[in-house]
């Protein structure tokens, strides 16, 4: 396991498309997902696609920390989520806005609109394919972690260009309540399926 650097925008890897995973339960993407679980533990954030990490393959991990829970409905905390080869529909014509912000952007945040709810369709790394219908907040940082798949940051998202800023000086003028830190791996330890997977592919969680 290894923290990896993060490309910024700017960064070609970022705009491409990256390529489906041949085979999920590889342990060559188990280690991948290791490295990955490692960077977004040292960086404190909620979610991160490979090709942040200059891997153009479709994966992605997430996770919700209850500070991030809003009122609306399917919002519920999650803890580590692997996605391989994910796969998303929206369901319904519902959409909103809200903040968006991004490893490969850093201190800023724009106001994107996304949909409200979407069909999920991706593999773990178990080779499982789940199907699933999520919402709210958790449907928003799933469709941006897929857009990185498919070479998209959120600036082409934000609906008022305006609305693009700097995270401490919102904080400064009280128009974002100060950051709260996250653990991803305190999120990811909660996931039994996820650390056995991680110590056969010899890189157990530490
Ligand atoms: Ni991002």
């Amino acid at each position: 396991m290894a923290i990896r650097p993060i490309l910024r925008a700017g960064h070609p890897v970022l705009a491409q498309v990256a390529a489906p995973v041949p085979d999920p339960t590889a342990d060559s993407v188990a280690r991948l997902v290791a490295d990955m679980i490692d960077t977004l533990d040292d960086i404190g954030a909620a979610g991160i696609a490979a090709p942040q990490i200059g891997v153009p393959l479709r994966v992605v991990i997430y996770f919700m920390p209850a500070h991030r829970v809003t009122a609306r409905p399917g919002d519920d905390p999650i803890d580590l989520t692997v996605l391989v080869n994910p796969e998303l529909q929206p369901v319904g014509d519902g959409r909103y806005e809200d903040w968006d912000g991004c490893l490969s952007l850093p201190g800023l945040r724009g106001r994107t609109t996304r949909w409200e709810r979407i069909r999920l369709v991706a593999h773990d790394l178990d080779g499982a394919r789940s199907e699933r219908i999520v919402a709210g907040s958790h449907a928003r940082i799933v469709q941006h972690e897929c857009d990185h798949l498919d070479g998209v940051l959120y600036p082409s998202r934000i609906t008022d260009p305006t609305s693009l800023a700097y995270v401490e000086e919102m904080i400064e003028a009280g128009r974002m309540p100060p950051k709260v830190p996250v653990h991803p791996k305190a999120h990811a330890r909660k996931q039994p399926a996820l650390l056995r997977r991680l110590e056969r592919a010899g890189v157990p969680l530490v």
